[in-house]
């Protein structure tokens, strides 16, 4: 690996490609604001303890997948593995009265030490969003519909919403009673990480992505049956508000996400064109607590990797545009020429005119400048030499047409408008 490489699982984005992000961050922005959700940006750092007392001292992201270190001052800190935490850190610092709400959509890198793969990054980029303060299921319903219009407006068809739930943390203890006495007798069949997940974590057990361990799990018996009737009626009215607001899903009885944060509503969207990393979002309902609050905040949210938002859309064949070109090159021949050429940039630029401007500072021959030209798929050539200058002149060529003509400098920008 040259030194100049990115790190494993990290990238330079480039145009072509970028102008595909920016259009996802331009279509979240569009489209999250019609349901009244506001951006927010947060520190991609954040003490620790944000992290761990919320994803859950057991799960995989806080065991082997944080990017964490002392700064100078011996805090203990973290990069962002994910938005969630560190948004529910920014509205409690914020306050949020009883009965308010809040909702916010964020964008940005997020770092997870995982082993790089197709759509597997180690830097990798979260849209999402989070909705504090309702208690309704309609919430999770229209929160899942939002996001299948999202995607809908991205152009990714063919996506699949699986739907589960966890239910209250009441109902925890019956739940992993009932899982560890179905999975107990089989321990010697399942992989090293389900042996010790018995104990700590049995829940994950459920959706070990091992093949033995996966279909073992087919017959564990299903969260949905154990939990209360509470949380049975809140998914019911989750997947009642999901059919009146018209999104397909479908109920994922093993699938419980990574998080612990999560409280009855859990989600995902997949999609065939991502391969084995195939989740292009996940979310759902969850409870936080924040360091030095007694308080619980509940939100509903999720987030889709940009990345894999970017692959779905290329499996479909909806690859972003040319690299931007340049539109108006400006030849100087002679190095009082270059300041004349300069100055007639800036004019352009303050004018709008020539969409993108280039000015060659080289002092190059004629020829030179004219292949550089070429090579950026300039449009328009401005030529200023010594004659021009003198006689307030411009040669111009329009690249497409081979025309060139020799105009007054006042008559430029007309010249340029018809182009
Ligand atoms: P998550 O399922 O861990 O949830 O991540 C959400 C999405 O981020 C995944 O579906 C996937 O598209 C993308 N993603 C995760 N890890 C990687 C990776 N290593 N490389 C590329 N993409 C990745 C959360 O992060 C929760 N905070 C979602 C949420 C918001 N729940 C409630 N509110």
């Amino acid at each position: 690996m040259s030194v100049n490489e990115p790190l494993p699982g990290t990238s330079d984005i480039w145009e072509p490609e970028l102008s595909d992000w920016v259009l996802l961050e331009n279509k979240a922005r569009e489209i999250f604001s019609r349901y009244a959700y506001s951006e927010l940006r947060t520190p991609i750092f954040e003490r620790s303890e944000v992290f761990v007392r919320n994803l859950g001292s057991e799960t995989d992201v806080v065991q082997k997948e944080m990017y964490s270190f002392n700064d100078r001052g011996g805090r203990n800190l973290t990069l962002r593995p994910e938005g969630t935490a560190g948004v529910m850190r920014a509205i409690a610092n914020r306050g949020l009265n009883q009965g308010e709400e809040a909702r916010v959509f964020y964008f940005g890198p997020m770092f997870r030490g995982e082993r790089p793969a197709a759509g597997r990054r180690r830097q990798f980029h979260q849209v999402g969003v989070e909705a504090v303060g309702s208690d309704s299921p309609w919430m999770d319903a229209e929160c899942i519909a939002m996001l299948t219009h999202f995607l809908r407006e991205l152009g990714v068809s063919g996506s699949k919403v699986l739907i589960n739930s966890r239910g209250l943390p009441e109902d925890r203890e019956a739940v992993s009673h009932a899982l560890k006495e179905y999975f107990r007798p089989k321990l010697p069949e399942l992989c090293e990480d389900c042996q010790r997940r018995l104990e700590n974590n049995v829940w994950r057990m459920l959706d070990c992505k091992n093949p033995a361990c996966g279909q073992i799990a087919l017959g564990a018996p299903k969260i949905l049956d154990l939990l209360s009737e509470t949380s049975q009626d809140f998914f019911k009215r989750t997947c009642d508000g999901l059919a009146e607001l018209g999104v397909d899903y479908e109920v994922a009885p093993r699938m419980v996400r990574g998080l612990d944060y999560y409280i009855h509503t859990v989600f995902e969207v997949t999609h065939s064109g991502l391969g084995a990393q195939d989740a292009l979002a996940g979310g759902g309902r969850y409870r936080i607590t924040l360091p030095g609050d007694k308080r619980c905040h509940e939100g509903i949210g999720f987030a889709a990797g940009m990345e894999r938002l970017l692959l779905a859309r290329e499996s479909l064949g909806l690859q972003s545009g040319a690299k931007p070109e340049t539109d108006t090159y400006i030849v100087s021949l002679g190095e009082a020429a270059v300041a004349a050429g300069l100055r007639l940039a800036g004019e352009l630029r303050q004018l709008g005119l020539g969409g993108r401007v280039k000015a060659d500072l080289s002092a190059r021959s004629m020829k030179a400048q004219m292949r550089s030209a070429n090579r950026e798929g300039a449009g328009i050539v401005l030529i200023l030499g010594e004659d021009e200058i003198a006689r307030a002149q411009v040669s111009c060529r329009n690249m497409r047409s081979g025309e060139q003509v020799l105009l007054p400098r006042v008559e430029l920008h007309d010249w340029l408008k018809k182009q």
